[in-house]
């Protein structure tokens, strides 16, 4: 079993997207039973809630998806459970580091470094104060990302 975790700030726009779009391409892998797939904010501004409305039309008008994660905050056993920790942005990074206990397992990664198209950047950008238009360029960067990212591991954990 492969344990990934999807982390962002609010855990209502990028992060929730980037579990759904992970786990559709498990699904059309068929290997999904493989692999637990989670996502978390760094911050409590949103527990509880669904992702952003813009995040959830996006995702059902371009692949259908629908997105039911309810936002919850990163904590620092997640360190123990997820073999894998994915940070959107550098200061989600920052963050997640601030928790890190010194016996951690997992490996943090960024993202925006599994991007197929651009190299050199670190952020998959925050779209909650954008328009319609940067909900979809985030929703086409996460498609890649999480695709890119998924064939990574599938070859270091050998599926
Ligand atoms: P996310 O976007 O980190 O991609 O979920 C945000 C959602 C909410 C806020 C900031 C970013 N906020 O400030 O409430």
């Amino acid at each position: 079993m492969t344990s990934v975790l999807f982390v962002c700030l609010g855990n209502i726009c990028r992060s929730p997207l980037a579990e759904a779009l992970f786990i559709k391409h498990l699904d059309e892998l068929k290997i999904r039973s493989n692999f637990i797939v989670d996502s978390a904010g760094t911050a409590s501004f949103h527990l509880g809630e669904l992702a952003d409305n813009r995040t959830r039309q996006m995702a059902k008008k371009i692949h259908n998806l629908n997105i039911t994660h309810k936002a919850r905050q990163f904590k620092a056993n997640d360190f123990f459970e997820f073999d894998y920790i994915v940070a959107m942005d550098k200061s989600n990074l920052q963050n997640i580091l601030k928790l890190k206990p010194i016996n951690a397992i997992s490996k943090v990664v960024l993202m925006r470094h599994y991007d197929s198209m651009i190299q050199n950047e670190d952020a998959i950008p925050d779209p909650y104060h954008g328009k319609e238009e940067d909900f979809e360029e985030v929703h086409y960067m996460l498609t890649d990302c999480t695709f890119n990212f998924l064939k990574k591991i599938a070859f270091e954990t050998n599926q």
